[in-house]
């Protein structure tokens, strides 16, 4: 198992730019990114400390979050398809928090904050409780063995998400890496937070759009392995 302080610092993403962005991008990562990103004090906030439902004005009721949103299809799709929620999505890739941007401008979405960098500082500042959903999609997979300490779900960072999400939240997974696929059951099935609420062969979620990623492997012939699991009530967790 991987130490929890050390996987923190470790890097869990690969490029952080690709292609120059084009002149319309560019200018909405000048002009718009500013009034949507998750704001520098938030992410140097004391442990816990952070209500999410107050980065939204208006304040929204519930709060999803996506760690590593790609180009954004699914952060995006589901803002519109939940008008009245509120979602952060934290990505440290520029050209996919460029293509985000380009979706919000070109649909006129108004209830997502964006995080571009690694989210573990902004889920290190969130209060406990007060995270509706949270979705990891995809993570890299760091096939090689070598680098598997990179992968982003990992023991400490479910403990993580047991923490951030409330009583009845759940937390979305996928993966089309068989061994990815492996630890994530193994892991999961360990876990005392959290209750298995759907996941198995071929299983996939109806609400769920396909991302770019799933799309990919898709085509390449591979089956992604989605999990849902749902965060057990505090009081029962303790118990036992
Ligand atoms: C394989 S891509 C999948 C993207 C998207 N979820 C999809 O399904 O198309 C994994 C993404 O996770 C992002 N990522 C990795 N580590 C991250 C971290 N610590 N915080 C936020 N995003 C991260 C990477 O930059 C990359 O864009």
């Amino acid at each position: 198992m991987t130490d929890p302080a050390k996987h923190g610092q470790l890097r869990t993403y690969g490029r952080r730019r690709g292609r120059p962005l084009r002149p319309h991008r560019a200018g909405l990562v000048q002009d718009l990114l500013p009034r949507l990103r998750v704001p520098q004090r938030v992410l140097e906030a004391p442990t816990g400390s952070v209500d999410p439902r107050g980065l939204f004005d208006p304040a929204v009721p519930e709060v999803w979050l996506e760690l590593g949103f790609g180009g954004g299809e699914h952060l995006a799709a589901q803002a519109r398809q939940n008008p009245g929620l509120g979602l952060i999505g934290c990505e440290p890739f520029e050209n996919g928090v460029a293509a985000l941007l380009g979706r919000i401008a070109a649909e006129a979405i108004g209830n997502i904050r964006i995080l571009p960098g690694d989210g573990r500082p902004l889920l290190n500042a969130l209060a406990d409780g007060r995270i509706g959903r949270i979705f990891v999609l995809f993570p890299d997979p760091w096939p090689k063995k070598r680098h598997q300490r990179r992968r982003l779900v990992s023991p400490p960072m479910l403990d993580v998400f047991a923490r951030l999400l409330a009583d009845g939240g759940c937390l979305r997974l996928a993966t089309d890496d068989p061994t990815y696929a492996e630890a994530m059951d193994q892991m999961l099935a360990g876990h005392a937070a959290f209750e298995r609420c759907g996941g198995g062969a071929g299983w996939r979620p109806a609400d769920a759009p396909v991302s770019r990623y799933e799309a990919k492997a898709r085509r390449a012939g591979r089956v992604p392995a989605f999990f849902e699991m749902r965060r057990r009530a505090r009081s029962a967790a303790h118990k036992g």
